[in-house]
């Protein structure tokens, strides 16, 4: 078919144009053409410059654990994986601890790329006991040793976080709380358990800076909740709000995470005790039996005819 004589007499013009200006663009420098514009010659390489740095520095989660446990690593790396990818990770432990973490490749290589820090605990800062953790946890300085941080995510050993979650940790840092725990009531106005939690470091700081936590005061998260609790621009998540959160004593369907106790043996009654809340849970958050050596050996220990529930505590 024949072009019209208008469209085909376009064709030498098109052209023109077209090589015209790549000429300009391939053999002209913008600052012959252009007054006041300067080359600048580009050292950063390509990536540097069009990948947005991966990790959130103002954001960290961090393991302690001097202990060696079988359930240790996989933990650690299933905590990776469900809390969100900018948020890098940081596990502090023994000599022991460190080493045995350190076999798994899937660790040594976050550790390459940055994902992840290992650092052995500072001499003076123990958590042998619950007194120790204590006062390790009140004290400035084990603080802002984790600066620029200011959003701490700390969890433990005997903690979850559900992959089946609708939520993840950065929806709760939107509603910028100075301090969520796992719920101690429905009817609490403030404070929750620090074995999960997600501080504010600028505002426990504040606190820290004129309150000094005396040896066998209340527990860290009882004490530093309290104090909080009565600083005038906190803003404290209640028992009710914060049972969305995590899950310990108060009964909730699907929360973020579960917090338990002393490695997964302690179990409340109110969340525990009925046979059906455990189903519920086990459907939900399967991924809580990897730290209940309690509820796996007695169920692999009894025959199948007998009721598990009767180990459970009341
Ligand atoms: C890091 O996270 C904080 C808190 O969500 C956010 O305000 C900030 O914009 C983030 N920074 C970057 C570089 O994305
Ligand atoms: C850990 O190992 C390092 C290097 O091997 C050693 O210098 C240090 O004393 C050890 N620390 C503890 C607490 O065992
Ligand atoms: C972990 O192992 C790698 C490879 O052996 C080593 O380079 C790295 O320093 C170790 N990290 C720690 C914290 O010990
Ligand atoms: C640990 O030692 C550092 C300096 O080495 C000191 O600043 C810090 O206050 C000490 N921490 C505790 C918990 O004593
Ligand atoms: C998540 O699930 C809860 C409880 O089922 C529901 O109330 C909430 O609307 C859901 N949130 C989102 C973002 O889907
Ligand atoms: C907790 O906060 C929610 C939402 O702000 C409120 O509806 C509820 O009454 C509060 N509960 C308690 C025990 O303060």
């Amino acid at each position: 078919m024949l072009m019209p004589a208008s469209r085909r007499s376009c064709g030498p013009v098109f052209s023109f144009i077209f090589f015209g200006g790549l000429f300009l663009l391939l053999f002209i420098e913008p600052k012959d053409i252009l007054p006041g514009t300067l080359s600048v010659e580009i050292h950063r390489p390509f990536e540097e410059i069009h990948t947005p740095k991966p990790y959130n520095d103002t954001k960290l989660a961090l393991l302690i654990e001097n202990r060696v446990q079988p359930h240790l690593t996989p933990l650690l790396l299933h905590f990776m994986a469900v809390v969100p990818p900018e948020w890098p990770f940081m596990f502090m432990g023994s000599n022991e601890s460190i080493a045995h973490i350190n076999k798994s490749a899937p660790i040594r290589e976050y550790e390459r790329n940055g994902k992840l820090t290992m650092k052995l605990l500072p001499e003076n800062m123990t958590v042998g006991s619950q007194e120790e953790l204590s006062k390790t946890m009140t004290n400035a300085w084990f603080y802002s040793q984790l600066l620029p941080a200011e959003w701490l995510f700390i969890f433990q050993t005997d903690s979850i976080i559900c992959a089946n979650s609708n939520v993840t940790l950065n929806d709760w840092i939107e509603k910028d709380y100075s301090w969520v725990g796992a719920s101690w009531g429905e009817n609490t106005k403030y404070g929750g358990n620090g074995g999960f939690s997600l501080r504010r470091i600028s505002h426990l700081l504040r606190v820290l800076s004129h309150q000094n936590r005396q040896d066998h005061e209340a527990l860290e998260d009882w004490w530093l909740t309290d104090r909080l609790g009565h600083m005038p621009d906190a803003k404290m998540a209640n028992g009710t709000e914060e049972v969305a959160f995590s899950v310990e004593k108060v009964p909730y369907e699907t929360p973020l995470g579960y917090h338990t106790g002393w490695g997964g043996k302690l179990l409340m009654a109110p969340v525990w005790k009925e046979k059906s809340q455990r189903d519920q849970i086990f459907e939900y958050c399967p991924e809580i039996k990897i730290l209940m050596p309690l509820v796996l050996n007695r169920e692999a220990e009894e025959c199948e005819d007998k009721d598990i529930s009767a180990s459970f505590p009341r």
